[in-house]
C-alpha cells in the first residue's frame, strides 16, 4: 500500500489567469493499492464517486493506459481535507493523485517533467495541476499542448488566509461568464501585473503585492458570482492584508497577510458572525514547497 499526499493549490493569483497558481498546507490523503475490482472509499465520510469514473481511478487507468497496461482494479482509500469545487484545487488533487498512484505503482515510468504535461492534458489548466504536483509557486504556459514552466520555493513566513463560503461554484460555470474578448488596455494591465506577482512574492517587497493582485481578465466577472465577495475584500485590506484575490476559479477568497498577524483572522471572523455567514470557513494557510509525496505503508 502506497500513501500519497496532495497539497490544495490557488490558481491565477489575481492578474495571473490560468498561468500563476500556488500550493498550500492543506492535504488530501489517497491510500493506493493494486486489487483485482474497483474498491473506493472514503476514511472520513465524504461521500466519492465508487465506480472507474472517480477522477483518482480514471486518472490511474489513463497512466495505466499510456504504458500499455491495463488497469484491472485498484483499493483506494480517500481522505478529504481539501473542500470540494471552491476554488483550492480539488479535481486537481484527484488528477495528480491517481497519475502519481499509478506511476509510482508501476515503478516510475514517467519523469515528474512528463507527469506535468499528462496533469495538464486531463484537467486543462497548468495553473493548478503543476503546483499540486511540485509545490512552491509555479509559472505555468500552455503552448501547442506543451506546459513550460518554472516551480519557485518560497521562503517566508506570510499566511494565506482562505475565505471559503459554503456554497460551490464550478469552473465551468466561472468560465462561462468570462468575456470572448477584453481590449489591449486590459491585457496590458494584467500582463504588468502578474508579472509584478511572483518577482514582489520572491523578493519580499510585499508592498507592490497589493497593485499585483489586481484584475481586469476574471474577477471582475467572477465577484458578481460571489456573494458578499466585495465587502470581504474590502474588509481584508482594512485588516492590513497585503492582497486579497479569488482563489482558481473562486468562490474561495485567499487574503495574503503578515505572518506574525494573530489579529486578522480574529477580526475577520468576527466579521463574517456579523453578516451571519456562520457556514463560512477560514483556514490559516502557508505556502507548502513540496509537492505530492508518496510513502510506502
Ligand atoms: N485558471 C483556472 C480558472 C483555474 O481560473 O478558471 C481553475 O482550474
Amino acid at each position: 500500500m502506497i500513501r500519497i499526499r496532495i497539497p490544495a493549490t490557488s490558481a491565477n493569483l489575481g492578474a495571473g489567469f490560468d498561468c500563476l497558481g500556488l500550493a498550500v498546507n492543506l492535504y488530501n490523503y489517497i491510500d493506493m493499492e493494486e486489487s483485482d475490482k474497483v474498491d473506493i472509499s472514503s476514511s472520513d465520510g465524504t461521500w466519492v464517486p465508487t465506480t472507474t469514473e472517480n477522477m483518482i481511478y480514471s486518472s490511474a487507468e489513463h497512466l495505466y493506459n499510456l504504458c500499455g497496461k491495463k488497469l484491472e482494479g485498484l483499493k483506494i482509500i480517500q481522505e478529504n481535507n481539501i473542500p470540494m469545487t471552491r476554488g483550492l484545487g480539488s479535481s486537481s488533487a484527484c488528477i495528480i493523485g491517481g497519475l502519481v498512484g499509478a506511476n509510482t505503482l508501476l515503478g516510475s515510468p514517467f519523469s515528474n517533467e512528463e507527469l506535468v504535461n499528462i496533469a495538464s492534458d486531463l484537467e486543462g489548466h497548468p495553473d493548478n495541476t503543476t503546483p499540486a504536483l511540485l509545490g512552491g509557486i509555479v509559472t505555468a504556459v500552455l503552448d501547442e499542448n506543451k506546459v513550460y514552466w518554472v516551480k519557485q520555493e518560497v521562503q517566508n513566513a506570510l499566511k494565506f488566509v482562505a475565505i471559503i463560503p459554503d456554497f460551490k461554484l464550478s469552473t465551468a460555470m466561472a468560465r462561462e461568464c468570462l468575456p470572448k474578448e477584453v481590449t489591449h488596455m486590459d491585457a496590458r494591465f494584467n500582463l504588468s501585473r502578474a508579472a509584478l506577482f511572483s518577482a514582489s512574492l520572491l523578493q519580499g517587497k510585499y508592498e507592490n503585492i497589493k497593485i499585483a493582485v489586481n484584475d481586469r481578465l476574471h474577477q471582475p466577472y467572477r465577484i458578481k458570482l460571489i456573494n458578499h465577495a466585495q465587502e470581504v475584500f474590502d474588509k481584508a485590506y482594512e485588516l492590513n492584508a497585503y492582497g486579497a484575490y479569488i482563489s482558481g476559479a473562486g468562490p474561495t477568497m485567499m487574503a495574503i497577510v503578515d505572518g506574525n498577524d494573530n489579529d486578522f483572522v480574529v477580526k475577520l471572523r468576527k466579521y463574517l458572525g456579523n453578516l451571519q455567514l456562520d457556514g463560512w470557513e477560514i483556514k490559516e494557510l502557508s505556502i507548502d514547497n513540496q509537492g505530492t509525496v508518496v510513502e510506502y505503508r
